[in-house]
């Protein structure tokens, strides 16, 4: 499945891929550097209602966000594992417990571990295709 968008389209976008997302908790964002993960991942996060995102996670590897669901909290994490190495470090900085969590998990650079993601991860392939424009692309398996 295939979505073009510009920032003028993200929002609607971001609230037609939560109603594809289904039972997925796990999400890993493929891109360049700039590709706009960190973008569209905001822009996941406004559709379900956060009103802390503060700015990028580059700085640190793991935010916590919340959002209000039918009465109940709930948690969203935005990982970036640009800045680790391998599973290893991965594993020590936390970044397992977070995707085995049961919560919502929204990765950057997914690369850097590929070995800890679970079995049923969505895989979600943003590409640039002009100053404005974005391609995303998800795996099939949703339907
Ligand atoms: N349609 C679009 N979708 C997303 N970003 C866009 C779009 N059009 C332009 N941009 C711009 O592209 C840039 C994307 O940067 P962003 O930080 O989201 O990329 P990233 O993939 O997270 O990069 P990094 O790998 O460094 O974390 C932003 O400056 C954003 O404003
Ligand atoms: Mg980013």
């Amino acid at each position: 499945m295939e979505f073009h968008f510009s920032l003028n389209g993200i929002n609607e976008i971001a609230t037609r891929f939560w109603k594809m997302a289904g039972n997925t908790k796990v999400f890993a964002f493929h891109g360049e550097m700039g590709a706009g993960k960190t973008t569209f991942i905001h822009a996941l996060c406004d559709a379900k209602g956060v009103k802390d995102i503060v700015g990028s996670p580059t700085f640190s590897i793991i935010n916590e966000y919340v959002y209000n669901e039918y009465g109940t909290v709930k948690k969203i994490f935005h990982l970036d594992l640009y800045r680790l190495k391998d599973e290893e470090e991965a594993v020590q900085a936390g970044v397992e417990d977070c995707l085995y969590s049961g919560n919502t998990c929204l990765v950057e650079w997914p690369e850097k571990a590929p070995g800890i993601f679970p079995e049923d991860t969505l895989h979600i392939y943003i590409e640039v295709i002009d100053s404005a424009n974005r391609k995303l692309r998800l795996d099939d398996k949703i339907n």
